[in-house]
This record gives C-alpha cells, sequence and structure tokens, in this order.
C-alpha cells in the first residue's frame, strides 16, 4: 500500500510517500519525505503568524507535491507531463473545493492535470490540533488531489503523527519488536503532554500542560533574553556553553530557579511560572549589573538553568509516569525532542532507574512537524474498523 500524507498544521509544509506491507506488524518504506520549513519567514514576527502560515502553504505545497512525487516514483519531473484538461463539470467541483485557496486554485489547475496519477493508494491528511487556516489548505488540498485521483482521504491527529516518529529510522524501517504498554512524552511549541499507549489507537492522556507549552516556553524565554525564534535552539546552544564550565554553573546559586509541579502527585506540567521567575531572575540582576542582556556570561547562565529546570521537570514525570504504568518503552516526539539536554538525561535516566524499558528518541531529522510521521499514523487508522467522518473539517484544538 503507498499512503502519500500531508501535513500543514503549523510552520512546516511537508509531503510524504510512504509504501507498507505487513498488515499489523508493518514494514516501512520512506519512498519520499518532503519539508519546506517557513521558519525564516515568520521568525521577524517572533512566533507563527497564522494568516502568513496560511498563505504560504498555498503557494508551497504544489511544489512539494511535485518534488515529493519525483523523489517517490524516482520519475524527473519533466516525466509528469502529460497533456490532460480536466473536464468542466471537474473544474467546477474543485473550484469549490480550493475556494478559500484561490492562488493554490490557479496552480493546482495548472500544474496537476499534467501528473499523470501516481500508485497512492490513500491520502492521509493532518485535520489537527494545530493553527486552523493552515490545516484547511492541507485538507483542502487532500480533498481536491483524491477527487483527482479517486482515493480515499483519511484525517490524521498531528499528535498521534509526533507518537510515531521515534520510529523512523532511514529509508526502510518496521516497529514490531517494540512491547506495549508505551508512554510517550510530546513536548512541542503548543503542546506538553504524556500518552499512555496500550495499542496504537488506543490513547490515555495522563498528563498534560496547565498553561504554557515546553517549547512555548523555550521561545518565551529567549524573548526576554533578546535570543533570536525558535527560542529552543538559541537557549539549547548558550546552555550548551554554560554547562561545559562546570565551575560556573555550582556558582549559580542565585540563578536557581523553580522546578514547577515537580513533586505533584500527577503527571501534569506547568511553565509559565518558570517563565515569569526568569523575568524577576533579570529584574534582581539588572540591580546589580548594568546592561545584563549585554553579558554573554551571564545571558548563557540564565539559559543553562533555565534548560536545566525544564529537563528536571520532564524527566522526573516521564520517569514517574513509566514507573507507574509499567510501561514497556518510552517514546519522544515533538520539536523539543531535538533538545540535546533533554535526550541526554532521559537516556542516562532510563538506564538507570528503568533497565528493562526500551527509549527511543527521533532522529533529529524527524523531531519538528513532518509527513512521514502523519503517513505511519495513517497506515496504522486505515487497519481500524472505526467509521471514518464523511466531512474532515479542521479541528485546532483537536485533542488525542
Ligand atoms: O513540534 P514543533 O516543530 O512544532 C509544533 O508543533 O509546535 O515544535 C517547535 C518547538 C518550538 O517551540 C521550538 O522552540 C522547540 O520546538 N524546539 C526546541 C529545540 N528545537 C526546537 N526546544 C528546546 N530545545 C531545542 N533544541
Ligand atoms: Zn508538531
Amino acid at each position: 500500500m503507498n499512503i502519500l500524507a500531508i501535513e500543514t498544521s503549523c510552520d512546516e509544509t511537508a509531503i510524504a510517500i510512504l509504501s507498507v506491507s505487513g498488515g499489523k506488524n508493518p514494514a516501512f518504506r520512506l519512498r519520499a519525505n518532503v519539508v519546506h520549513s517557513q521558519i525564516a519567514i515568520h521568525a521577524p514576527y517572533g512566533g507563527v503568524f497564522p494568516a502568513l502560515a496560511k498563505r504560504e502553504h498555498s503557494r508551497n505545497i504544489v511544489p512539494v507535491l511535485k518534488e515529493a512525487l519525483a523523489q517517490g516514483f524516482g520519475i524527473s519531473k519533466s516525466k509528469f507531463l502529460i497533456s490532460k484538461e480536466f473536464p468542466t463539470s471537474k473544474i467546477k467541483l474543485l473550484t469549490s473545493i480550493l475556494e478559500r485557496e484561490p492562488e493554490l486554485l490557479k496552480q493546482f489547475l495548472k500544474e496537476i492535470p499534467k501528473i499523470k496519477k501516481p500508485r497512492v493508494d490513500v491520502i492521509a491528511v493532518t485535520h489537527g490540533p494545530g493553527l486552523e487556516p493552515a490545516l484547511w489548505v492541507g485538507i483542502n488540498f487532500a480533498k481536491a488531489l483524491a477527487l483527482v485521483w479517486n482515493v480515499p482521504v483519511i484525517p490524521v491527529n498531528h499528535m498521534e503523527g509526533h507518537l510515531f516518529s521515534s520510529f523512523i529510522r532511514g529509508k526502510e524501517f518496521s516497529i514490531s519488536k517494540i512491547q506495549f504498554p508505551m508512554l510517550a512524552l510530546l513536548v512541542s511549541g503548543g503542546h506538553t503532554e504524556l500518552i499512555l499507549i496500550k495499542k496504537w489507537g488506543q490513547y490515555k492522556k495522563i498528563g498534560e500542560t496547565q498553561d504554557d507549552a515546553a517549547g512555548e516556553a523555550f521561545d518565551k524565554v529567549a524573548r526576554m533574553l533578546g535570543l533570536p525564534y525558535p527560542g529552543g535552539p538559541s537557549i539549547s546552544a548558550l546552555a550548551e556553553i554554560a554547562q561545559k564550565d562546570a565551575e560556573r554553573t555550582q556558582k549559580n546559586a542565585e540563578m536557581r530557579l523553580p522546578r514547577p509541579m515537580i513533586n505533584s502527585k500527577d503527571f501534569n506540567f506547568s511553565f509559565s511560572g518558570l517563565k515569569t521567575a526568569v523575568l524577576y531572575l533579570l529584574r534582581n540582576l539588572s540591580k546589580k549589573h548594568s546592561s545584563v542582556l549585554q553579558n554573554t556570561r551571564i545571558v548563557q547562565s540564565i539559559a543553562y538553568e533555565f534548560q536545566e529546570a525544564v529537563v528536571d521537570v520532564l524527566v522526573k514525570k516521564t520517569l514517574d509516569a513509566a514507573r507507574k504504568y509499567k510501561t514497556r518503552a518510552i517514546l519522544l516526539g515533538g520539536g523539543v525532542a531535538e533538545n540535546e539536554r533533554l535526550r541526554a538525561r532521559l537516556t542516562e535516566d532510563v538506564a538507570r532507574a528503568l533497565p528493562n524499558t526500551t527509549l527511543l528518541l527521533p532522529d533529529k531529522s524527524t523531531t519538528t512537524d513532518n509527513a512521514a510521521m502523519i503517513a505511519i499514523a495513517g497506515y496504522f487508522n486505515s487497519l481500524s474498523k472505526k467509521k471514518r467522518p464523511k466531512n474532515i473539517r479542521a479541528q485546532g484544538n483537536l485533542s488525542l
């Protein structure tokens, strides 16, 4: 079975093509995995700007599709060329599907008729959670393609996609050896969740953030420290410099930040107080030092302390949950999974405290949003006997 997956929930326009064989113990071959990032466009705004994201997805999704088909089926772009035109009745339908994306409609009607129908059996598309205007571009594009190619569309939960990102290893991989129950720590710009996985499709959220997501806290603290967006990589780069200087980190007592909810009995998180603590810390420091933000050593030390606080809480709660639910494996997913300190601490602590538990970390290339993970989730959804919604809609706040 060949799945073409589309992901446009935030600031990445992504399309992947995945071949799957083997039923419930599948083997995967990732034929194409194209991600077009909008980070540079949003960076001046310090965050993702939804209307801009929608415009960029509409502009880029047809070129991303052409690239994915070229990668996936080994045909050069010129080989797509077949001169066919859509009948008027189809143009009418496509026009109504893409009426809110006029620029995309124009490109669609110009480019898609030239493309020979590829060997795609099903289209998977992210329908939430995410930015609604951005999600709609992917959904409407999926519907339009499905009409032309006469294939079904499967809606996929973006967070379910992140659950699978730890399994993507190069071009060929399988996920059969890992045993249930599993625990997933999903940490991104919009979510911080602990998910208990009884089997694929059976998820229970056992903890989540009460306020800011972990990635959001990185982004907001970075802004306070005068560092560029996205904040995660900016902060962790500086924190790494401070971390190498053990003497300095020991002397940082005055910069010690709280570990919110670390000892609460539940598996919830809270990061907004930590952000406020950084604000107060900056105020106090500026009484003693002039131009704190210009002081590289101070900024590095705050970055280090902040990262330690976030990582301490994430690791402690994850291990507590794994113990309580006796999970056989721990998965990590979401943009913050790129964080080297989080990866190192999870690796150390799981090996020491839960030596019989498998820890699976995603490759750094699959932590951020991509469509390969959506394709895997789409595959498992295709096996499910649950009825699919007839009319797929964008659901910004969809839960897992
Ligand atoms: O999953 P993702 O690409 O998009 C969402 O669905 O939100 O996550 C993006 C988030 C941003 O908040 C970014 O600052 C954070 O992931 N991030 C990091 C790192 N790289 C990205 N946070 C901490 N350390 C990193 N190295
Ligand atoms: Zn994401």
